[in-house]
């Protein structure tokens, strides 16, 4: 059982529920980020049958010895347990001076499910912003599209490209929009993927101890408090690309997320899903 003090808080949860995303800047030791390279070099780090437990998974490589970092056990345990399968991997290697980039995206045919997946992306290098990297557009993954339906739309009113020290991991929900960059550099680019499918019910699987203790007791419905201030705080917030009406229903889709994830079927963040449901018999 992993360390509690290395799980996810309430609030990195909630800014995942909000932004689709979670970023981790140099975690990765630079032994692990060398090796990594290596490996892929010389085409040592193979996938595995899609369903295999990531436990089972790339012992003998120092993609384990990542894997086994305790801050990325804890938040994989704290987004799909402790034990997700292995979807699928990608080693993804960007030559130098490449002539294209690719199209925004997600990863999936259209995919529904309040259950998600996350992808793992782990930069080996320092990725500065003529070398491409990713680019994400917070917020997009409750707007779930065919994987290259939006790779028409350029430049996004908020779009992060990932510039990042070497050892930097971000950890995706499976529905956000995204996109390799260009290379414009003399080096090669090296991004590794990973995605798990999560074998339990994803409910508070974090560090829940920053939500009040009385978190699950029934509540005065359509307050959307006491909870915490932060979470609010932090579910309300709007990416730049929402226009008004859009601000709405990306909050409506996170409230819905988050109480999936806390179990709290009456949370609310300023009314916006308890009106919807006010249905007097
Ligand atoms: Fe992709």
């Amino acid at each position: 059982m992993i360390d509690k003090k290395y799980l996810l808080s309430s609030k990195q949860m909630a800014e995942f529920v909000a932004r689709g995303y979670l970023r981790f800047d140099e975690l990765v030791p630079d032994e692990i980020n060398q090796a990594v390279m290596r490996g892929i070099d010389r085409q040592e780090i193979k996938g595995h049958p899609a369903g295999t437990p990531l436990s089972q998974c790339y012992h003998g490589t120092p993609i384990r010895q990542l894997l086994d970092l305790p801050q990325i056990r804890g938040l994989i345990s704290s987004l799909v347990g402790d034990d997700p399968l292995f979807d699928h991997d990608a080693i993804h290697v960007r030559e130098p001076n490449e002539g294209k980039a690719q199209g925004l995206h997600a990863d999936s045919i259209i995919d529904c499910r309040r259950h998600f997946d996350i992808q793992l992306m782990y930069f080996p290098h320092d990725v500065p912003l003529e070398m491409g990297g990713t680019l994400l557009l917070p917020g997009s993954h409750f707007r779930r599209v065919n994987e290259m339906d939006v790779a028409a739309y350029q430049n996004m009113r908020g779009q992060i490209p990932m510039v990042c020290n070497a050892g930097s991991v971000l950890a995706l929900h499976h529905g956000i929009w995204h996109c390799g960059r260009q290379n414009q550099t003399d080096r090669r680019r090296y991004m590794f993927k990973l995605r798990l499918n999560p074998v339990v019910r994803q409910l508070r699987l974090w560090n829940t101890d920053d939500l009040p203790a009385d978190y699950a007791a029934p509540k005065e419905i359509h307050s959307g408090f006491p909870r915490t201030d932060d979470v609010q705080g932090i579910l309300s917030k709007q990416e730049p690309w929402f226009e008004a009406a859009a601000g709405r229903l990306e909050i409506v889709n996170r409230i819905k997320l988050w109480r999936f994830l806390t179990g709290d079927e009456t949370f609310d963040v300023h009314y916006w899903l308890g009106r919807l449901e006010n249905q007097p018999a």
